[in-house]
């Protein structure tokens, strides 16, 4: 036995050298053809490969803006992007809407033949297929990241990335804009859906997931179930003071290391291929003209080897919105002697080109800046298989859009939804009672949704969505049309702004509630992102908050259903509600899983990513300093500060109970420079089976630098039936212990630390 082991062990080992030995190889490889390629190219040749256009660009239509249907090339448009000007990548697209793979396919294969003359180096495309692939018709939505944050499922984050390559590149598009790292600790922001939460630690976990789903195991992206990665949007975007998107931010950079760095690491580390730059300012300097972020920290200090892109039209913006430059010769000048590689124009391609070309004549932008932006394009081009394989043969993807995918979708989402009130254990419900489905999120698959689906803003998804299930028709499914009452109550305007509601049917709603047992309550947010998306006002809607009050006062069991990109504040009615879920943007089997939720046949799973603010001056996340907290009563006078989640980052019910004990450590004293295993014992004490997530928890109790009051620093999802116990084990090392000190160095700090794990805590010493 033991024998057998050695020599597993060993073929392993040998597997492992020669694949590293083998990516060696083709690393030379590559490099020496993106060489010998460079050395023929002309210059004008070389700008195009750093140019990225919009589709609509080269599309036969009213203007460069916008595109006919059905969406038809412009030859003479071709030409002259790609014979002439050689623009080496294209996003997005067409007006923007979903296409079938057999239509990308045609597209893309246009835009691969375009290039008539010279080199013939193949196009690029990338697109945002950020919870599935957005701009195909029929791919599968998964939930979106905050809801995959919920489910704390490394493995559903995995496979789900691995399912949205699998699709992308069905669609000929090898490059996702995707995943999103950035922190999201801001309620306010419209983005916040996008990311994995408020936690550094749970963001890098699930991002080095989702590049390994995307990129495979080893980063070999030239399989064709492969896409490049996209880190994004490097660094700090989501903390802008105002709380809207692309506004400043000011972040030390203590707080930048400490808080929005590790994620990017851990990905870099894991390999990923590509990285789009924050399209905001840090501490008054736009991170694109920003060498000290796109040069020594990323280049020299992370070792990022791939490629950098900006985000849109961000070279414009330092001209036309920041006014770092004077014109745009000078914007671009900045950005790319700063670091970029590639500029997402979007549309006035042509300016930047001829502009980028003459600031190399006049000496201003060094030709060896130009060879090493363009060798990373092309390196990626080789890797990706572009040269031998510009795009796929969608009908050879015959999982696209299937059930094996779907069910991995419904699975997500129904582990992601999470419980946050259950007075006297109303739910699950019996299927025999009577409900009156209501509020404007009880019949949309855009809602269930959120943006970037099948268009950029999610506000064509019923146009694609159609044979899926709104929560109202999951409902009719399960229980059948006679035991569900649907009344609208309120609804969202389809032709005003995305938050503009009108009373619908608010009466007769009222009327239904009197005649049912129980009322489902949909509430939240219609789809958005970026600026469309930015808020004024984080409690929920005034028409939507008055509609639950009156709705309450009718006497019978309200269940609420969030359903929102983000938490907007609802204590204005919390507590006269019997029952609260939090479905997030569950995607395109929400629907389905709230309902298996709702009546028992799923057990809620899922576990807040963000504190569920109370109030909107009170949005302090939960690793925040002891200063900030109620129960700090060491200060000289005592403070009383406001911390009032109404529920806190982690939070999330069963409908079974379970208990924790045993907390042990492997030794009560460790150095600096050795780790700690922690164990605990994990007791389903109810009747169903359940997962349940657990999280481990460090608080360094003394330190040079104040210590938030907690942080997360291990989390498992198990699951137990019945009376199972279940041993968890985590180990603290070095990683876990230090923290990023005056001088922005990681450091270590001898003292003592308290682990606390599902409502057990014990110390332990570091000397
Ligand atoms: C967004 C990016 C996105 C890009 C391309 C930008 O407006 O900020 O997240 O990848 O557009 O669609």
């Amino acid at each position: 036995m033991k024998n057998a082991i050695i020599t597993a062990v060993l073929v392993a080992a040998c597997a492992g050298t020669v694949l590293a030995q083998k990516k060696k190889e083709s690393a030379v490889s590559i490099d020496s053809k993106v060489q010998a390629l460079l050395s023929k190219m002309t210059l004008q040749e070389k700008v195009g490969q750093m140019t990225q256009l919009t589709l609509d660009v080269i599309t036969k239509g009213r203007d460069r803006f916008s595109s006919n249907e059905p969406v038809e090339l412009d030859p003479a448009l071709l030409e002259k992007a790609f014979s002439t000007y050689k623009v080496g990548s294209v996003l997005n697209t067409a007006n923007n809407r979903a296409r079938t793979p057999g239509v990308w396919y045609k597209i893309i294969s246009q835009i691969q033949n375009a290039n008539k003359t010279g080199l013939k180096i193949p196009v690029i495309y990338g697109v945002d297929a950020i919870h599935g692939t957005t701009y195909t018709a029929g791919a599968t939505m998964f939930p979106q990241q905050i809801s995959m944050a919920a489910s704390r499922n490394r493995e559903l984050v995995l496979k789900g990335a691995e399912v949205t390559a699998y699709e992308t590149r069905a669609s000929s598009i090898p490059w996702n804009f995707s995943p999103v790292l950035d922190l999201g600790p801001d309620p306010r922001f419209p983005r916040q859906w996008e990311t994995f939460g408020e936690d550094p630690y749970l963001v890098s976990e699930l991002g080095k997931q989702m590049i390994k789903g995307y990129e495979g195991q080893d980063n070999q992206v030239s399989d064709p179930f492969r896409v490049a990665s996209c880190l994004k949007h490097f660094l700090g975007y989501q903390i802008s003071v105002s709380g809207k998107d692309r506004t400043p931010a000011y972040i030390s950079e203590q707080a930048l290391r400490e808080y929005h760095l590790p994620a990017f690491k851990a990905a870099i580390d894991a390999g990923a291929h590509t990285i789009m730059i924050n399209s905001g300012l840090i501490n008054s300097i736009p991170v694109h003209a920003n060498p000290d972020i796109l040069i020594k920290l990323l280049r020299e200090e992370l070792g990022f080897k791939g490629l950098v892109v900006t985000d849109w039209g961000d070279i414009e913006n330092l001209f036309t919105r920041d006014k770092i430059a004077r014109d745009h010769k000078e914007a671009i000048m900045l950005a790319i002697n700063a670091g970029i590689d590639m500029s997402m124009v979007a549309y006035e391609y042509e300016r930047f080109c001829d502009n980028l070309v003459a600031l190399v004549k006049e000496g201003k932008v060094k030709e060896e800046r130009i060879n090493e932006a363009v060798s990373r394009v092309l390196t990626l081009k080789y890797q990706l298989g572009l040269f031998e394989r510009p795009v796929s043969d969608y009908k050879k993807y015959t999982k696209f859009g299937g059930e094996e995918f779907a069910r991995l979708s419904y699975l997500s989402a129904s582990e992601s939804i999470t419980l946050l009130k259950n007075t006297a254990n109303i739910l699950p419900l019996k299927k025999s009672a009577n409900v009156l489905v209501t509020g404007p999120n009880g019949n949309s698959m855009r809602t269930l949704n959120g943006g970037w689906t099948y268009s950029w803003q999610g506000e064509k998804v019923e146009e694609f969505a159609g044979k899926y299930n709104t929560i109202v028709e999951a409902f009719i499914n399960e229980v059948g049309k006679d035991r569900v009452t649907y009344v609208p109550g309120v609804s969202y305007k389809m032709d005003g702004k995305y938050f503009e509601e009108y009373a619908d049917k608010m009466e007769e709603a009222l009327k239904a509630a009197e005649k049912a047992d129980y009322v489902i309550l949909c509430l939240g947010e219609n789809s958005y992102t970026e600026t469309p998306g930015n808020l004024s006002d984080l409690y929920l809607s005034e028409l939507q908050t008055e509609f639950a009050k009156k709705l309450a006062a009718v006497g019978k069991p309200v269940i609420l259903v969030l359903n929102e990109g983000r938490p907007r504040i609802i204590s204005k009615f919390e507590s006269q509600m019997a029952a609260i879920i939090q479905a997030y943007l569950p995607g395109n089997y929400g629907g389905d899983a709230l309902v298996d939720i709702i009546y028992g046949d799923v057990n809620p799973s899922g576990k807040l990513p963000y504190n569920y603010p109370k109030y909107p001056n009170s949005l302090v996340p939960y690793n925040h300093k002891p200063s900030e907290s109620r129960d700090v009563v060491q200060g000289v006078y005592n403070y009383d500060a406001d911390y009032n989640p109404q529920w806190e980052f982690g939070h999330g019910l069963s409908y079974t109970s379970f208990s924790y004990s045993n907390l042990r450590f492997s030794a009560d004293k460790i150095g600096s420079n050795e780790s700690v295993s922690v164990s605990v014992d994990v007791k389903n004490t109810g009747q169903r089976d359940g997962k349940e997530v657990v999280e481990l928890y460090l608080c360094d109790l003394f330190a040079s630098i104040t210590p938030d009051v907690k942080r997360l620093k291990g989390f498992e999802k198990i699951h137990l039936k019945p009376g199972e116990t279940k041993t968890v084990t985590f180990s603290l090392g070095a990683e876990q212990l230090g923290f990023v000190g005056k001088d922005h160095r990681f450091v270590v700090e001898p003292g003592e630390f308290k682990v606390q794990v599902g409502g057990l805590s014990k110390n332990f010493v570091v000397e």
